[in-house]
């Protein structure tokens, strides 16, 4: 079973992207075989500076490798890498029908917002599902976000299937209901277009200012709190201390006599704890770049073998060979 996912190069990560996406899909490796790229085809939509392109691909992989992406267990590689898939986007394209692109929420959002459109970005689920495709891939686990764009995939693997004979393998989504939505700072989900996210490896001191600063009410310490699971802080800290403590916490909370400002000093110390392993690999890794782009290439060279005996198929399938 051969799960895959897109990483989309944004930049600094944040513990809503690390609860919502990584740790699922690092989890995922000890399950089965595991495709993982860098979407830095996708980013061009919506970022037109190339030094930060490179910059933010390289740093996406960077802490994904810190964070638990195991190379000897997962295929990882930047998409780019493996040009195969700007081929099939244009095969699959031809099958693709306007109405199915013009009914994409991410388009409508998008344009709604101003943004005035190209072609890229309403291709932007051609792409993916060409990414998709070219892997024979059986699992995409996403966020309820990309659920639509899964669809989509589905139904053009099924068309390209019923008019040129049995070639893609047709994916099930992977959609993550149970996964609790991270609070950000400000209770709101967390999300980097709120700016209120705690960075997965934000500097010290800015990072315990962020957490100090975190959104409480005016209650004084003595009082009673019986909403105390509502609290952010007690939220945060269930995901980053053992369950015993965020338990304790919780419950001292609820009785009275426990002060915002001491429970936001444990939380600091139990994020920075918990993220201590994935810090110290993070700076190996930084000082140590050509392992960085060997692992990327040695991946892109595994992605391509398979993508080339798919993109094959697909062209005999089509009468291009
Ligand atoms: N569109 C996805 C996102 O915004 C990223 C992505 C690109 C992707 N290609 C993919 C996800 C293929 C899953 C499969 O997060």
């Amino acid at each position: 079973m051969r799960t895959l996912t897109g990483i989309q190069p944004s930049g600094q990560l944040h513990i809503g992207n690390y609860f919502g996406a990584m740790r699922p899909a690092i989890d995922a490796q000890t399950r089965g075989e595991c495709f993982y790229f860098v979407a830095d085809y996708h980013s061009m939509t919506s970022l037109l500076d190339p030094a930060e392109r490179r910059a933010n691909t390289l740093s996406v992989a960077i802490d994904w490798l810190a964070c638990g992406l195991d190379p000897a267990r997962s295929v990882f590689w930047r998409q780019s890498d493996v040009p195969e898939v700007t081929e099939l986007t244009w095969i699959i394209g031809t099958l693709t029908p306007m109405g199915l692109l013009e009914r994409a929420h991410s388009y409508k959002d998008k344009t709604a917002k101003g943004i005035s459109p190209n072609f890229g970005l309403f291709a932007y689920p051609v792409l993916m599902a060409a990414d998709i495709l070219l892997y024979d891939t059986n699992v995409v686990p996403v966020g309820r976000d990309q659920k639509q764009h899964l669809e989509m995939t589905r139904d053009i693997a099924i068309k390209f299937n019923q008019t040129y004979g049995e070639t893609f393998v047709v994916p099930e989504p992977d959609i993550r209901e149970d996964i609790a939505v991270v609070p950000g700072l400000d209770g709101l989900k967390m999300s980097k277009s709120y700016g209120n996210t705690i960075d997965i490896f934000g500097e010290e001191k800015a990072t315990r200012k962020k957490i100090m600063g975190i959104m409480m009410d005016s209650r004084t310490p003595a009082e009673p709190k019986p909403d105390a699971d509502q609290n952010l802080a007690i939220q945060l800290l269930k995901l980053v201390a053992p369950p015993d403590i965020a338990a304790d916490y919780e419950n001292r909370l609820r009785a009275g006599g426990l002060g915002y400002g001491d429970l936001k000093k444990t939380l600091f110390e139990h994020y920075w704890n918990y993220f201590s392993a994935a810090r110290a690999r993070r700076s190996e890794l930084l000082a140590n770049l050509d392992y960085v782009n060997k692992v990327l290439s040695e991946g892109a060279e595994r992605a391509r073998g398979v993508a080339a005996s798919v993109l094959k198929r697909a062209r005999k399938a089509c009468g291009l060979e």
